[in-house]
């Protein structure tokens, strides 16, 4: 950069220059992308793990406030929010340009079409890029660990969704989806504190409530799932006082800057994962939405769907869930509503080669090293003759004369 020039005033071919810099001496490496509701993981193809994961979110230019990028009212609205947030992926994170390069986009099969369309239009027409390959987070979180079949639950923090995967292909049709995550835990743990805290804490609370990440931090650090027969005991003292609960594990004291720290009950800590085992509207928790999916797949997929199971996203990181998972599932497996339609013995759990909550970005690591992004991915020219994803659930793409790219 020449002498004096101010970074605000930079020559932009200098700066072109600098993040091209890594190019020189090696080929561009594909960028993938896992947007999360609360937390997006990106990173190069062919690395064994994200360079970066940051919450999903970014300051406003003209407030200075901190805005989630999937709060959105308006389609334009969302494109602007993805335009200023892959910007930072982009520039502050990853370090490279991103015109004419090829992305791998990790995604849910469920989301909503606004959303990946807008991402695209953002992706392809905003930032030139060469290639979009989306990737269904389920599928590639299985090129993880090689196995054809599994019962994938993804536990993140808007809502649980489970997608059986038999032999590399989604069965759509028994998918579940329960709008209980990381999400629905933090409101209980506020929740909570709010109504068990010492009195001289409600009223701090009351008047200044703990900010987002606290909680989450108290949640991951302080929380854990409980026992099922413990989590029984506390249900039925409850509902019936003369029944005496299990001792609570010991309180916790949580500093909250200066002199001030907030007391967490013990009970608080232990109950703050039980809205995911607890029934909700439709009768559904994460536990029965594994045998359902199981009642929908075909009978010979069965036991290999229950010997498989893969559990991704951040909340299945939870101390005690996949064990709490495990004992639920087989006392359900004695209930009326299953003893006569499931023969199943065991349940599996896998551990994959990476944390659960950036497994499906793995995924897409290892296929953005493959060649067959080269077949699977929109290119810039076809997008502009045509700006369409395509989609599972638009029939334009699905039925027979569906409109086919070049
Ligand atoms: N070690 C941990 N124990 C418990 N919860 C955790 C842990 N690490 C992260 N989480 C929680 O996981 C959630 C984020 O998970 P993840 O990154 O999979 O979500 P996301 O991909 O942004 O959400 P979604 O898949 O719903 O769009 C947050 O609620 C976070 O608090
Ligand atoms: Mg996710």
């Amino acid at each position: 950069m020449s002498e004096g020039k101010t970074a605000k005033g930079a020559d932009p071919a200098a700066f072109r220059m600098l993040y091209e810099g890594r190019n020189l001496i090696s080929e561009r490496p594909v960028v993938v992308l896992d947007i999360g509701k609360a937390y997006t993981k990106c990173g190069f193809a062919g690395e064994s793990g994200p360079r970066c994961i940051i919450p999903t979110e970014f300051q406003c230019k003209a407030t200075g406030i901190t805005l989630k990028v999937f709060d959105y009212k308006t389609p334009d609205q969302l494109f602007q929010n993805l335009v200023d947030f892959v910007h930072i992926l982009f520039f502050k994170y990853l370090l490279v340009t991103p015109k004419d390069r090829k992305v791998v986009i990790v995604e849910s099969l469920l989301s909503p079409s606004i959303e990946r369309d807008t991402l695209a239009k953002v992706l392809f027409n905003y930032y030139e890029l060469a290639s979009v390959c989306l990737v269904p987070s389920h599928m590639v979180s299985l090129y993880t660990l090689a196995v054809p079949t599994a019962l994938v639950l993804d536990i993140g923090y808007k809502e649980a969704i489970l997608i059986p995967v038999v032999e590399n292909t989604p069965v759509l049709h028994a998918y579940q989806a329960l709008a209980f995550a990381g999400e629905a835990v933090e409101n209980n743990l506020k929740k909570l504190l709010e109504s068990q805290c010492k009195e001289e804490e409600q009223f701090y609370l009351k008047a200044k409530p703990l900010p987002s990440s606290t909680i989450e931090d108290i949640k991951v650090r302080g929380c854990f799932v409980t026992r099922l027969d413990r989590a029984q005991m506390i249900q039925a003292s409850l509902k019936e006082p003369s029944v005496t609960a299990p001792k609570p594990p010991p309180e916790l004291v949580y500093p909250l800057g200066g002199e001030r720290s907030i007391t967490v009950p013990g009970t608080a800590r232990e109950l703050a994962y039980e809205v995911l085992f607890e029934l909700d509207n439709d009768l559904m928790s994460i536990a029965t939405m594994i045998l359902d999916a199981i009642l929908k797949c075909p009978v010979d997929t069965r036991v290999p769907l229950a010997e498989n199971i893969v559990l991704i996203g951040g909340t299945s990181m939870a101390l005690g869930l996949k064990a709490r998972l495990q004992q639920e599932l087989q006392d359900l497996l004695v209930t009326p509503q299953y003893i006569k339609k499931l023969a199943l013995k065991t349940f599996c759990f896998h551990s994959p080669p990476a944390k659960e909550n950036y497994v499906a970005w793995l995924g897409g690591a290892i296929m953005g090293a493959t060649n067959s992004i080269v077949k699977r991915s929109v290119l810039k020219e076809d997008y502009q003759k045509l700006p369409k994803i395509p989609d599972w659930a638009d029939l334009s793409f699905n039925c027979q004369d569906s409109t086919k790219r070049g």
